[in-house]
């Protein structure tokens, strides 16, 4: 039964030796990589609505439980990404355990969180991007800023976007770090600085009812924002191009998920502080917040850093995507020949080209946004399966090494 045959953990290995990918990343990196890629729309413009319709101030315990839950799940892709450092990430791993049909169903599945993902982020971008602009005083064109199905031509911005962050992927892994690494900071200050500015004049009061729609909304809450952690998993595929997965992994991921759910968690608690969580129900709560409290340079501040936050975030997905089908080329689930890895650059410059203009021509011409709401679907069945390899691992290679054990690994 071929579609059941499995890929050894050797033979993983001896693909990786002959990587001509390059090895450019530490610790630090993969850990701005993770926030990179976690922290964007979840945080500056669910929060609102969920806190308003869904859990009140106790979306706070919302953010807590998915938290726990994509702890759990991290923990489980340390294990893995440290003992099969590659990157394909889940799909690599389920092709090592449970055979090729689950990991190839995996593969597609994961389209659905990057692809999709990132033409969904592109159209956020440009919807930040355009507000911001007609702030300056530069109107563009709706033609040019909307896609058919909305009475527009193309929404430029997005494709502009996507194709300047794709060439910067080509050129190589160093510029794109680099890149990410400074646009992460402008996202962190931004919110560092509404907890500065906004944390002073929180009144526990408005912590009062904290639960107006008792457990049922936290658990409804937590499924809504469940989104602003997409992307955790993601980080796994740059095993191959990391100086010692075996450290750098566990700590990347644990890293960047950790500081993530305490700034999640401390962005809902002044939030909701300030006002009551009735007030929230807009797409750019943190920015409505300042403007509340009397600071009004909050809206370009926030804008700024959201601008920042979902540029990592597209640029993070589009680079997960192109590693996913990298491995599943060189497996030979998908044409070899795109796999191939540039002389200069380094990059698998053919499918990065590819992935690019794909995601270019569907921000620019569908409404993504209904699709986008597939995206945790990807992700669950991801987890799901690597959840299996791991254990499944376990059984059919007790004694390979683990630099990193995942505990209470059957529970
Ligand atoms: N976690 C990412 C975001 O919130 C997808 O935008």
């Amino acid at each position: 039964m071929g579609i059941f045959r499995t890929k050894s953990i050797e033979a993983y290995q001896s693909d990786v030796q002959k990587t001509k990918l390059k090895r450019e990343m530490g610790a630090l990196d993969v850990t701005m990589l993770g926030i990179g890629v976690i922290v964007g729309t979840g945080i500056f413009v669910l929060t609102g609505v969920a806190a308003a319709q869904y859990a009140g101030p106790a979306l706070m315990v919302s953010f807590l439980l998915a938290g726990i839950t994509c702890g759990f799940v991290s923990l489980v892709y340390s294990e893995l990404a440290s003992m099969v450092s590659v990157a394909g990430s889940a799909y690599a791993y389920a092709y090592t355990s449970v055979g090729e049909l689950w990991a190839w169903l995996v593969g597609w599945n994961l389209v659905l969180e990057y692809s999709v993902g990132a033409s969904a982020v592109a159209g956020g971008w440009s919807a930040y991007i355009t507000g911001l602009l007609r702030l300056m005083g530069f109107n563009i064109p709706e033609a040019f800023t909307k896609v058919p199905a909305e009475g527009g031509l193309v929404n430029l911005p997005a494709v502009l976007i996507t194709l300047f962050l794709t060439a910067l992927l080509v050129r190589g892994i160093h510029d794109s770090v680099t890149v990410n690494k400074f646009l992460v900071a402008v996202k962190l200050l931004a919110i560092f600085i509404f907890l500065f500015l906004a944390g002073p004049s929180v009144d526990t009061a408005n912590w009062e009812p904290f639960m107006p729609f008792g457990w049922t909304g936290i658990s409804a809450g937590a499924a809504v924002i469940f989104f602003a952690y997409l992307g955790v998993d993601s980080i796994a595929t740059a095993a191959e191009e990391t100086k010692n997965p075996a450290r750098d992994m566990p700590v990347g991921i644990i890293a960047s998920l950790l500081i993530c759910t305490l700034l999640y968690i401390g962005v809902t608690a002044v939030m909701t502080g300030n006002m009551s969580y009735t007030k929230l129900d807009n797409a750019e709560p943190v920015a409505f917040v300042l403007r509340e409290i009397g600071y009004r340079f909050g809206s370009a501040l926030v804008g700024t850093g959201a601008i920042a936050g979902l540029t990592t975030v597209l640029l993070v997905m589009i680079y997960a995507q192109t590693r996913e089908f990298f491995a599943m080329s060189r497996d030979g689930l998908i044409p070899k020949f795109i796999c191939e890895v540039h002389p200069r650059f380094m990059t698998p410059h053919r499918i990065t080209i590819m992935v690019g203009l794909a995601v270019a021509l569907v921000s620019g011409f569908t409404p993504i946004n209904v699709v986008a709401e597939m995206c945790s679907v990807g992700t669950l069945f991801a987890f799901l399966v690597s959840s299996v390899a791991v254990m499944a691992l376990r059984r059919k290679y007790p004694a390979t090494k683990r630099p990193f054990r995942c505990p209470a690994v059957y529970l």
